[in-house]
Parts: structure tokens; C-alpha cells; sequence
């Protein structure tokens, strides 16, 4: 059954949407140097970026998923709860979760990509940053982020996965126009009722302010992830 408050709510515009977070969150989501501190590197894609997984998708997905889990946060302070979410874990999976999308083995793309990022991020987490107590559970965030959810294992369903699996939902509104549309936002994958009403309008404009046009990509996952650093601060959802 449909509610109508949330129609209502989808219809809002996307500067609506950015007034409405930022007045729960108090303020831009974080910071432009906060975010580069969880900038994607070329190198870490050992097969190239896919097409539609480059850095540019990282980037989107960690600018939505942050901006989730801080919402979440405010609503559960202003109740005295914990959701206790691990943000580092988070924001690593975030752009981390895509790196392996274009694995190839033998010329061929067969391999499950969840799972070959969460190898690669066992082998290379000391190159990349991370702290060594988080590490697992960016493994396993990585590992199910793509599975159907009858798939995922009882005690991998975290508020970090459901937050990264959001995320990764709602930059699927870079193939609503057209192109790939097998693959286009099905709200059905958003969990969050706060997602459907506030995130599918900023989503779709950061990927208006990040898309290159006729399927292009970016030259480099940096310059792609540096993109959405500066459509968020264009929008008034990152701080300069
Ligand atoms: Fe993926
Ligand atoms: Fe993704």
C-alpha cells in the first residue's frame, strides 16, 4: 500500500532536499577534506575501473552514504540511541566497493566483484589506510554488497550494509535516462524511508553535476571522484 506522505515527499526539489538534511545534520555533511582523506586511487584498480564504476560512482555512493548515516545519527541521538556505525568501515566500503567490478580472469568478467574487493582489501588495506581493527569489516561489507538479500548470510546484515547497499541503490538513477535501463533505481531496494524522500532527489542531481554525457568516462578514478568533492560543494552539502 502506498503512503502518501511519502509521495509527497518525493516530489520535493533537490535544493528542498539539501535544506532538509542539512537542518537535521545541523550544517554541510562534512568536509571537502574529509572526504579526499577516502580518495580512490587508479592504481587500486588492478583491472581498470569498469565502465560505470569508476571513481566518480565511488565518490557519489560515499557522498549518499555518509549523508545517510549522519541523518540516521541525528534521529537516533535525539532519541538517546547508539546506532553504533562504524563510519570509518563505512566510508572505505563505500568507495572501496566497486575496485574489482572489471575483474578479468582468462579475457573473461566471471568472478563475483563483492568478493574479489574483499580479497584485494585483505592484501592491500595498509596501502589504502585503513586501520587494521576495521579491516574485516570492510572485507565483508565489500563481499555483500551486490548478493540478493536471501543471500546474505544472517550475520553479515549490519546497519553498515544496509547503509552501503542504500548508497549503492541510489546511484543507480545514473541509468534512469535510457541507457541501461534494466538497471535504473528500483525504490523497492531502499530501506530507508528517509532515502526515498530526501536522497533520490540529491542523487539525481549529483550525478547531473558528475555525468560527462553520451556514456563517457573520466580519464582517471581521481579526477572522477574529485568531481563529485566539487558538485558536493556546488550543492551546499560539503563544506569548501
Ligand atoms: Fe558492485
Ligand atoms: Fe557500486
Amino acid at each position: 500500500m502506498s503512503n502518501p506522505e511519502v509521495a509527497k515527499w518525493k516530489d520535493i526539489s533537490w535544493e528542498q532536499a539539501v535544506e532538509e538534511v542539512k537542518g537535521v545534520v545541523g550544517g554541510e555533511v562534512l568536509t571537502a577534506e574529509e572526504m579526499m582523506s577516502y580518495g580512490v586511487k587508479t592504481e587500486w584498480f588492478p583491472h581498470g575501473p569498469a565502465k560505470d564504476h569508476g571513481g566518480d560512482h565511488g565518490g557519489r555512493v560515499f557522498g549518499l552514504g555518509i549523508m545517510l548515516t549522519k541523518v540516521l545519527e541525528a534521529g537516533a541521538n535525539r532519541a538517546k540511541l547508539d546506532l553504533n556505525i562504524n563510519i570509518e568501515a563505512v566510508g572505505w566500503a563505500l568507495v572501496l566497493h566497486d575496485i574489482q567490478a572489471n575483474v578479468q580472469e582468462n579475457g573473461r568478467k566471471y568472478r563475483d566483484h563483492g568478493l574479489a574487493a574483499a580479497e584485494w582489501i585483505g592484501e592491500n588495506w595498509q596501502e589504502v589506510g585503513m586501520s587494521e581493527e576495521i579491516v574485516e569489516l570492510v572485507m565483508d561489507l565489500c563481499q555483500w554488497h551486490i548478493s540478493d538479500d536471501k543471500d546474505v548470510p544472517e550475520d553479515k546484515w549490519t546497519m553498515e550494509l544496509l547503509i552501503l547497499r542504500n548508497a549503492d541503490s541510489l546511484d543507480r538513477v545514473r541509468f534512469e535516462n535510457g541507457r541501461r535501463p534494466e538497471h535504473a533505481l528500483d525504490e523497492s531496494f531502499l530501506t530507508f524511508e528517509v532515502a526515498k524522500a530526501w536522497l533520490v532527489p540529491i542523487a539525481r542531481k549529483l550525478f547531473k553535476l558528475t555525468e560527462l554525457g553520451e556514456g563517457r568516462e573520466y580519464d582517471s578514478v581521481e579526477e572522477g571522484f574529485k568531481a563529485v568533492v566539487d558538485a558536493g560543494v556546488e550543492m551546499g552539502l560539503i563544506r569548501a
